[in-house]
């Protein structure tokens, strides 16, 4: 049940458990998670307890904050840490390294440029051989793009011409300049996709 004074997306309600169920397979014992632009922050909760031993760290841009850090007081427990702000466009990022990275829905709603931005941040802030899980709705070359998806897209530009669904391949390609290659995509409820990013490891 939520509280009237938290912000809630009934989204992020709805994507909660089959996300869980791609992550929690994937993401080791113990992991340091950070989470960019966590909204609601109800899947910080969520996620921070149901995985055992992670340590998640919440993140919003700055005027996002309040509402973020009033859920995390109500309802946070011992894995999920303070929230701090962070635009991925100006920084200054949390101090890592991280052995994970999430975000979810914002590859759509930031500018390429600041998705470019985060891209270089998360390769930045990862461990090697740490990975990134990236949830959202994509566009993806030989997959044709759902009817749902294209009227989200359209809708999307119509309100801000620096949004709209991105090419996996694209976010694929930038991710390769800093590192990273991609490793599993997982097609999730409602035409979205669960994409693993692996941060290389010269060690290994
Ligand atoms: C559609 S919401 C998704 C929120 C949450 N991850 C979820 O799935 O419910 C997109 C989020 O991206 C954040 N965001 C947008 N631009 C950002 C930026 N430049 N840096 C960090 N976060 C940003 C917004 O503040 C917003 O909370």
């Amino acid at each position: 049940m939520n509280s009237p004074d938290l912000p809630f997306a009934p989204a992020a309600e709805r994507n909660r458990v089959p996300i869980l169920e791609a992550l929690a397979p994937r993401l080791a014992a113990g992991s340091r998670v950070l989470e960019i632009g966590s909204g609601t922050g109800q899947h910080a909760v969520a996620f921070s307890r149901q995985l055992q031993g992670v340590h998640w760290q919440p993140t919003e841009l700055p005027e996002n904050l309040p509402g973020l850090a009033a859920r995390v007081v109500a309802e946070g427990g011992p894995g999920l840490c303070p929230p701090v702000a962070l635009d991925v466009a100006s920084g200054p990022w949390p101090a890592g390294p991280f052995e994970a990275a999430y975000t979810a829905n914002t590859t759509h709603i930031m500018g390429w440029a600041a998705v470019c931005a985060m891209v270089a941040g998360v390769g930045d802030a990862l461990a090697p051989g740490g990975a990134w899980f990236i949830y959202g709705p994509f566009i993806r070359a030989g997959h044709p793009t759902a009817e749902s998806n294209e009227r989200f897209d359209a809708m999307l530009r119509e309100q801000d011409p620096r949004q709209g669904l991105r090419e996996l391949e694209a976010l694929e390609s930038e991710a390769e300049r800093h590192q990273m290659r991609l490793e599993e995509v997982l097609e999730l409820p409602a035409n979205n996709l669960f994409v693993v990013l692996r941060k290389r490891n010269p060690a290994s």
